[in-house]
């Protein structure tokens, strides 16, 4: 077994910097062992439950795929597929499929449901996204800085535009914190990270020699910037209504060339967890901006597309991220 072996990710607090780490240099092992064709399957055997309160394409496929290239299987619980928090509480769901399972993934709202599943399991429990934290994402957005930036990662500055109030900005800011990197929150002050987030980040930066910023002047906080990150306006779960609001208030902060181009880096690089609203590729994108009269709002195509971008190397790497902290949690035997 491996020094995480039994060990649960319900948010990126819970590994310590070196053990981060250490998940995101096993990632690019396992990925390069299944690129050479020489992967070896740690997880015969295991069975994983993935439950899914929330929609999902990236991580339940890399959750699937990821253990299957293991030799292990996967249950995928849909939505409206399990008892779970209709007739069965959380607490006992856990104790049933801790029976079943070696361990189990859980998507769905709230950070209390799945840090409950993890209390009464008895099997490792992973955060495939909540309201506050999207942990695995964390592993992939570090795996593809590190592919695509020649620098150490405590030099890395990375600027996050938008909605910072959310999973992905508190995911951004404490990841940034615990692994010493100069973190930028360019956000009207409104939608900056809680307090209390805050607060552990500045802990975490001093010891870890993080930089963090928070600010509402998109040149500052893009100076420099050797990657800028976005996430969607509305996250999944809250109502269409907000869109007004959040539009007024974040358009300013969409990552334009212009802000590409305020990095005054001329290898920056544009990252995104998708899914994106930045063309009219999808029906409720196209509603959107129908009712706004915009044709693009956190990311413009021309961004998108452009050769800054590398949101599906970020997308690859949630297949060997996940991979990596499955064969960490779960192998039995040492690693070779
Ligand atoms: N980035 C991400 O979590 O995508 P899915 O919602 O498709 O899983
Ligand atoms: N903030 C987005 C991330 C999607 C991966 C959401 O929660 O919907």
């Amino acid at each position: 077994p491996t020094a995480l072996a039994g060990r649960h990710f319900l948010k990126e607090l819970d590994f310590t910097e070196a053990e981060f780490r250490g998940l995101v240099e096993l990632a690019a092992e396992l990925k390069a062992a299944k690129k050479a064709g020489t992967e070896t399957p740690y997880l015969r055997g295991r069975n994983i439950a993935l439950i899914f309160e929330k929609t999902s394409t990236r991580t339940r496929c890399a959750f699937e795929v990821a253990a299957a290239d293991q030799g292990a299987h996967t249950t995928y619980l849909e939505p409206s597929g399990s008892q779970i928090g209709h007739k069965e509480s959380v607490r006992d769901t856990a104790r049933v499929l801790g029976r079943m399972y070696d361990a189990i993934e859980y998507r769905g709202d709230s950070q209390a449901k799945v840090e409950e599943l993890a209390a009464y399991a008895g099997v490792p429990v992973y955060n495939g996204l909540t309201d506050d934290w999207h942990p695995t994402q964390m592993l992939a957005d570090v795996l593809t800085m590190t592919e695509h930036c020649a620098k150490p990662l405590g030099e890395i500055a990375f600027a996050y535009l938008g909605d910072a109030r959310f999973n992905m900005g508190n995911s951004y800011l404490v990841t940034g914190a615990l692994l010493g990197m100069d973190v930028r929150i360019v956000a009207p002050k409104s939608y900056w990270p809680a307090q209390e987030i805050l607060d552990r980040a500045r802990a975490l930066a001093g010891s870890s020699g993080a930089r963090i910023t928070l600010t509402e002047d998109i040149a500052e906080g893009v100076r420099g910037a050797d990657f800028v990150a976005t996430d969607v306006w509305v996250s999944m779960g809250e109502p269409k209504e907000v869109w007004a609001e959040r539009i007024t208030a974040l358009a300013p902060y969409a990552v334009t060339m212009d802000v590409l181009r305020a990095t005054g880096n001329p290898d920056v690089r544009f990252l995104h967890c998708l899914p994106a609203f930045h063309d009219l590729g999808t029906a409720v994108g196209q509603q959107i901006f129908e009712a706004h009269g915009l044709d693009s709002l956190e990311v413009t195509d021309e961004v998108f597309e452009s050769a800054h971008s590398v949101v599906f190397d970020e997308a690859e790497n949630r297949l060997h991220t996940i991979k990596a902290v499955l064969v960490a949690t779960l192998a039995r035997e040492t690693l070779a």
